[in-house]
This record gives structure tokens, C-alpha cells and sequence, in this order.
């Protein structure tokens, strides 16, 4: 086998170009530019602005960028310069959660009017079984007129970083990889052998590399939502979901989920992609569509029993005020895509509640256009008389009992002032003795 393109990049006579620098292209185009020479391609000129001057919009690399080698460009004609081309642009979902495929097309129209003959591309976008080789390969083939498998090659590897872990990141997950044929496929291998320390996983097919993907996210998903289900078991039956949970892990083959508002780019999405090709090839999927619909609505679940927990002391829901700790799809991270506590906030607002909403980690003008919700700096928040921790961030986490019990209107009773520790972030001995009128999902 040649290794053609392994070699010329080791040695330098050829650039690898990431399309697409979001959550997951940036990390990859930082990683391998302490190898090989990368171009950084996107076309958003704010995001490459930004790049250019250090600054890491994504909050995922941090200082990394400042002395990164990458070429950072907005001119697709840059890209004749790659032999290898990772596609990392998003697939989110539409508004009747369908797949969209706009910028997948997109990015390939891209790449394909600017391929360099025998080069090999590789999609990293999340997508279900076969969309790689049948919706991206032939507008790639047609917009530069080279035949796939013989001018060119394509493959897939699905990205599993994990945004806001400072452990699990793209060098250091265990890569699944794949390609069109057995030359592409090692060559693939060999060039994410490159950057990735935790080394790859080849598996036979494009396909089955788009399956894991999908499958893996899924099965989070379900998992979760059979939590969420156990929980609302618990509240019911007036025991502690938590204690339930921390002792079943003492079982040696416990399964380490928790419950919780499943929102973000990806468990949130992902199942609906592996739902629309169940659909496509005419298989039932009753486990996932029905624990998609139990995460779907814990957002409108938690919202109601916040406004339970406030009209059980007779707080006039119009009047009070109701802090949201976090609006971001996951603790310690910038993201806000699909927040579920965009959905919380929402429903809140149906009993006529005004949540004032807080998170540093978020940028203000982003959730603006993306929720029309107003940021309030922490430092800023009014007393409260519910305090809905919504998100974990670590910055919430290293608050103490006795400045929370601060964060309350003054005049109120312990067991009038409500929080609703949705992540279970303070442990129930201290909630106990605080005498707060606390819930935990
Ligand atoms: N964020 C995650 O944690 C994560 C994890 C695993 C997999 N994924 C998958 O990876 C893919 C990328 O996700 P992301 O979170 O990085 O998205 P993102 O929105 O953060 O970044 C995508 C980038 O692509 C750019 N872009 C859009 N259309 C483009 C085009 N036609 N040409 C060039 N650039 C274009 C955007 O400007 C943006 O900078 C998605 O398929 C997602 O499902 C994401």
C-alpha cells in the first residue's frame, strides 16, 4: 500500500485543510497542526477573525490558538493546496427534527470545486448510514468533475470529543475510522495515527463507521431517559432518586447514567438521525422513539414542578423571582445549541413567571439572537425566591450553603426560599440542614 498521502504530509509537501472550525473542526485543525502544515477553513469571517487573532470562540482549546501554525482562511481556493480534507461542519436538525443536510451539501459543493486530484476527503459531520457515500461523494464528484475511488477517495470518522472535558478530547478518544477501500482505509488510519495518541479503530465500511456514531449517541440517549423515567418514579413514590442511584452503583455491572435535560448538538440530535434511517429502511424503533419523547419533555416536567414547589407556599408566580442558574447545553461549556433550558425558561413563561436568567459561560449576544433571553451577570441577580440550578458549572459548584441562603429575598422563612437542583450539585446532607424547600430531579 502507498501511504502516498501519510508520507507527504509527515514530510511536509503537503497541508491537511479542516473544513469547518466549530466544537469539533477547531480541536482537530490545533491537534494536527502540531504535525503537519493544516489550513483552517470556514466560512464564517467572524469565526476566522477570531482565529486569526487568538481568540477561541469555542472556549475548547484556550490558549492553544494563540500559538497554533494553522493558515486560517475564508478562500475556498486555499483547499487545492490539501491532499487530505476533514469535513466537520454541522448536522443539525431541522424544526420537525428531520435531518438537515444544507451545510453537509454545502461544505461538499466546497471541497469539490476545489479538490486537488487524488486527494482523499473524510467526513467527520455526525450523519446516519450511507448519506457519506451517496449524498456527499457525487456532488464532490460533480463540482470537480473527478471520479470518485479512482481520482480521488472519501472516507468517514466520526467525532467523539466531549465538549467542556478537559479529559477526553480529540487526542485522546480512541478514533473509529474508515474508508471507501482498503488503501484509502489505511491511509486514513495512518494519518489520524498522526495526532491521535489514544491511537484509532478501523472498522470495514463507511457505513458502519456512520452506524457507531448514531448508535453510541443513542444509546445515551435511552439510557438517560430510562433515568429520567426512574426519577419521576421516585418523586411520585416520595423517595430519593438520588440515594436510589448512588446505591445502585454499588452493584458491580451498574450503569453509570444520570438523570437529566438532554439538550446539545449531539445526544439531543443524533437519535433523530438514526430514527429517520430506522424509517427509511422500514424498522421499528419503539425504545428510542419513546426515550427521545421522555427527554423531549423533561424540560416542560421540571418547569411545572418548579411553579408546584412555589405554589405550595403561596408565592404569587407574577411577582417572584425566579433565578435560572445556566442556559447552556452542558456545564463548562459555551455551548447553547438545543438548550433544554431554553425549553424550561419557555414554559416557565407560560405560567406567566419571569426567570432571570444567569451564565458566564454563555455569550450574551448569542443567546439573544438564539432565545431572545437577556443574560443577567451573576453579580447582578436580584434576591430570589426560587433559585433553579439548571446547568453544573464548576463556578456554581464551589458556591457554599451559606452564600446561597444569601442569594434569597430577606424576609423570607428557610423553608419559603425554593431551589431546584436539577443536577443534584450540592450534596442532601447540606440541602437537609439548610432548610431550604429544595427538589432534585
Ligand atoms: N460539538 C460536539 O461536541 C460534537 C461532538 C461530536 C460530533 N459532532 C458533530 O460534528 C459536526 C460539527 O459540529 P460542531 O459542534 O463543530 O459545529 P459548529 O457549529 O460548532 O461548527 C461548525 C463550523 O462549520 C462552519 N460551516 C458551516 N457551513 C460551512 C461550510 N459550508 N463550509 C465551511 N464551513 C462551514 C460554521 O461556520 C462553524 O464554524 C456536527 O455534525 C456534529 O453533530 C459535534
Amino acid at each position: 500500500m502507498s501511504q502516498r498521502i501519510y508520507q507527504a504530509l509527515v514530510s511536509g509537501n503537503t497541508k491537511l485543510a479542516v473544513v469547518g472550525l466549530g466544537y469539533v473542526g477547531l480541536p482537530v485543525a490545533i491537534e494536527f497542526s502540531k504535525y503537519v502544515q493544516v489550513i483552517g477553513f470556514d466560512t464564517d469571517t467572524r469565526h476566522i477573525n477570531a482565529y486569526r487573532n487568538g481568540v477561541d470562540l469555542t472556549s475548547s482549546v484556550g490558549e492553544a490558538i494563540q500559538s497554533a501554525t494553522i493558515e486560517f482562511t475564508s478562500d475556498p481556493a486555499k483547499l487545492r493546496e490539501a491532499q487530505f480534507v476533514i469535513v466537520a461542519v454541522p448536522t443539525p436538525t431541522t424544526e420537525d427534527r428531520s435531518p438537515d443536510f444544507t451545510a453537509l451539501m454545502q461544505a461538499s459543493q466546497t471541497v469539490g470545486e476545489n479538490l486537488a486530484p487524488g486527494a482523499i476527503v473524510v467526513f467527520e459531520s455526525t450523519v446516519y448510514p450511507g448519506i457519506t457515500e451517496e449524498l456527499c461523494a457525487p456532488i464532490i464528484e460533480q463540482a470537480s468533475g473527478l471520479k470518485c475511488g479512482t481520482q480521488w477517495k472519501i472516507g468517514y470518522s466520526p467525532e467523539r470529543i466531549n465538549p467542556g472535558d478537559p479529559v477526553h478530547t480529540f487526542s485522546t478518544i480512541r478514533k473509529i475510522v474508515s474508508g471507501m477501500d482498503g488503501e484509502s482505509a489505511e491511509e486514513i488510519q495512518k494519518v489520524y495515527d498522526i495526532a491521535v495518541k489514544a491511537g484509532t479503530h478501523l472498522v470495514s465500511s463507511i457505513r458502519t463507521a456512520e452506524a457507531v456514531k448514531v448508535m453510541e449517541n443513542s444509546q445515551r440517549d435511552v439510557n438517560i431517559a430510562f433515568m429520567n423515567e426512574c426519577s419521576k418514579i421516585c418523586d411520585r413514590g416520595r423517595i430519593n432518586a438520588h440515594e436510589v442511584f448512588t446505591a445502585m452503583k454499588t452493584k458491580w455491572n451498574a450503569l453509570d447514567f444520570e438523570p437529566g435535560l438532554v439538550g446539545g448538538h449531539c445526544i439531543g440530535e443524533d437519535s433523530y438521525y438514526l430514527l429517520e434511517y430506522a424509517k427509511k429502511i422500514g424498522c421499528g424503533t419503539p425504545i428510542l422513539s419513546h426515550g427521545r419523547h421522555t427527554n423531549e419533555v423533561m424540560a416542560s416536567y421540571v418547569a411545572h414542578r418548579a411553579v408546584k414547589e412555589m405554589l405550595a407556599v403561596r408565592k404569587d408566580l407574577k411577582r417572584a423571582k425566579v433565578l435560572v442558574w445556566g442556559i447552556t447545553f452542558k456545564e463548562n461549556c459555551s455551548d447553547i445549541r438545543n438548550s433544554k433550558v431554553a425549553d424550561l425558561i419557555a414554559q416557565l413563561r407560560t405560567y406567566q413567571i419571569d426567570p432571570i436568567v444567569t451564565d458566564e459561560w454563555a455569550d450574551p449576544e448569542t443567546v439573544r439572537e438564539m432565545y431572545s433571553i437577556e443574560l443577567t451577570p451573576f453579580e447582578k441577580l436580584p434576591p430570589a425566591d426560587c433559585i433553579i440550578v439548571a446547568v453544573g458549572h464548576r463556578e456554581y459548584q464551589s458556591i457554599a450553603m451559606e452564600q446561597l441562603l444569601k442569594m434569597y429575598k430577606n424576609d423570607l422563612q428557610n423553608d419559603e426560599k425554593i431551589l431546584l437542583d436539577i443536577k443534584s450539585i450540592y450534596p442532601l446532607e447540606a440541602l437537609t440542614a439548610s432548610g431550604l424547600r429544595f427538589w432534585r430531579l
